[in-house]
């Protein structure tokens, strides 16, 4: 491995970021930026499996671009593209289609799931994987940060490298999941894990009103004032604990396990706390969304810059399965 690791993560426009997002992806990627090769990236080729109102996926993948400049992700330190910029995503994707067994896409749980909560698979969501993994094998990462949820799709991605490599030669690095198990799954509203498609979800750049009302109606259990309360078992101090100092943690856990806590006074404290940790990027969002045109001249160079990467993978790929005659 170089000094430097190549770190790589995308992140589906599917709806708007939320906070699970943030601290499951967004803010890890924004800290790898200084000590690896970031390639970070907006798969809107994946959220096309979800999404089908096109003029909201363009919204929804300029919007997710602006809130990723407005933490703090900085285009000059990584390379930072949309997915469909660059075809090299989709080619690869057919070329790895063949080394794909169905058995592998078959036991994939997000797959499962899916098709369990009644959504009618078709072939897209079901080579979904395989998307992931042109994506993840054409920059030739090491390390890719994801939630708990996505690490199998790494591991397929690792998989169909093996493969091909054993067929062809070395040709890809074999990449391997990175999570932080510190906040693995981030709760939402209901207590089930946070997530766009949920309809739970606390999203980052909300204004005070709306941000209120959705902390307002996290979930908690229905004991009174006078009793004592599991900090452990609820989702409102889950969500407390990822804003808050040590301290502050360890204060709200004895105030958990003395009578007379009222959730709504968490709820308030909640709301400054999340308000307050946005307050300087909210400005700076506000600023960028201003200029749309800055954000795709930004995105049209980071593809310029990434393609670089692809093409040089796609040359060498095309060469060895023979599509160089
Ligand atoms: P969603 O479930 O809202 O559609 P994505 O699947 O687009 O979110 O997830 C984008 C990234 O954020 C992934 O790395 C994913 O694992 C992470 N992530 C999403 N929701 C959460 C959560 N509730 N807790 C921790 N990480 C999350
Ligand atoms: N499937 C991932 C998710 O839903 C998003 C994704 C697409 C991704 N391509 C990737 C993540 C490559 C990491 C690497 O969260």
């Amino acid at each position: 491995m170089t000094s430097k690791p190549r770190v790589l993560s995308g992140i589906q426009p599917s709806g708007s970021l939320h906070i699970g997002n943030y601290f499951g992806s967004m803010r890890e990627m924004i800290r790898w930026q200084e000590k690896s090769e970031l390639f970070c990236f907006i798969v809107n080729l994946h959220a096309l499996t979800t999404v089908t109102d096109g003029a909201l996926l363009a919204k929804n993948t300029l919007d997710a671009a602006i809130d990723y400049l407005a933490l703090g992700l900085d285009p000059d330190k990584c390379f930072f593209w949309i997915q469909s910029d660059l075809p090299e995503h989709t080619e690869l994707t057919w070329i790895l289609d063949n080394h794909t067994s169905m058995g592998l896409l078959e036991r994939c749980h997000a797959y499962k799931e899916k098709i369990a909560k009644g959504i009618t698979p078709n072939h897209g969501l079901f080579a979904y994987p395989v998307l992931m993994a042109a994506d993840i094998l054409l920059y030739q990462a090491h390390l890719v940060p994801v939630g708990r949820d996505q690490k199998q799709h790494v591991e397929v991605a690792r998989d169909i490298a093996g493969s091909f490599n054993h067929i062809y030669g070395e040709t890809f690095v074999l990449p391997e999941p990175l999570i932080n198990d510190e906040v693995a799954t981030v709760p939402g509203l209901d207590g089930q894990k946070m997530s766009k498609s949920y309809n739970n979800a606390i999203e980052i750049f909300l204004e005070h009103g709306e941000l209120k009302k959705r902390i307002m109606a996290i979930v908690t259990d229905a004991r009174g004032v006078n009793e004592v309360k599991d900090p452990d078992g609820c989702t409102l101090f889950a969500l407390y604990k990822l804003f808050a100092s040590q301290e502050q943690t360890e204060q709200m856990r004895d105030r958990y396990l003395t009578p007379g806590l009222k959730y709504v006074e968490v709820k308030k404290e909640l709301l400054e706390l999340i308000w307050n940790h946005f307050e300087p990027h909210r400005a700076r969002r506000a600023e960028l969304a201003a200029r749309p045109d800055t954000i795709r001249d930004i995105m049209r160079e980071g593809a310029k810059k990434a393609g670089a990467r692809a093409g040089a993978t796609m040359e060498n790929v095309r060469r060895r399965v023979g599509l160089v005659y």
